[in-house]
């Protein structure tokens, strides 16, 4: 199972504008696979700005550009692939250990980010050997 991919949100749209619905836990309208227990947003980010920069153990987390556009660099340790966020009806799910990086912020975006578990500094990775020292001990026992 690929550690990261991009999800097409369900849009409805009408005369009125456009509205997206996320629901957690694998069912409803645009459901994600996990259960959302926090959300969080990363705005007013300065131009060449760098954000991430870490891994995580366990926690899963769905990525969405409601306004603006930036982009998500996922590294699970073999291969790195660069996600464009550019319209609030395409998410990134990532789980699993994969190394982000966030870069290319447009002025004014806004990074909304729905997280399987609450906020743990134990679950980062913040240092890239620890990472892949991570990952291939995992390789091992899988
Ligand atoms: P940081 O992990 O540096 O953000 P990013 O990886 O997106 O660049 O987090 C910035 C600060 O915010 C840091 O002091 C930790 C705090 N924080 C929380 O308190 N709760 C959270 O859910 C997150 C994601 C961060």
């Amino acid at each position: 199972m690929m550690a990261s991919r991009l999800i097409e949100l369900n849009v409805h749209g009408d005369d009125r504008g456009k509205l997206i619905a996320i629901e957690g836990g694998g069912n409803g309208d645009s459901s994600i696979p996990f259960d959302i227990k926090r959300v969080y947003y990363i705005y007013d980010t300065l131009p060449d700005t760098v954000r991430g920069m870490h891994a995580h153990r366990s926690l899963q987390q769905l990525l969405v550009c409601v306004s603006g556009d930036c982009v998500v660099m996922c590294d699970d340790g073999l291969i790195r692939t660069e996600y464009s966020l550019n319209c609030p009806g395409k998410a990134l799910y990532i789980s699993g250990l994969v190394w982000r990086e966030m870069r290319k912020f447009s002025k004014g975006t806004v990074l909304m980010v729905l997280a399987s578990d609450y906020y743990n500094e134990a679950d980062y990775i913040r240092d890239y050997s620890t990472f892949i020292k991570a990952v291939k001990h995992d390789t091992r026992l899988g």
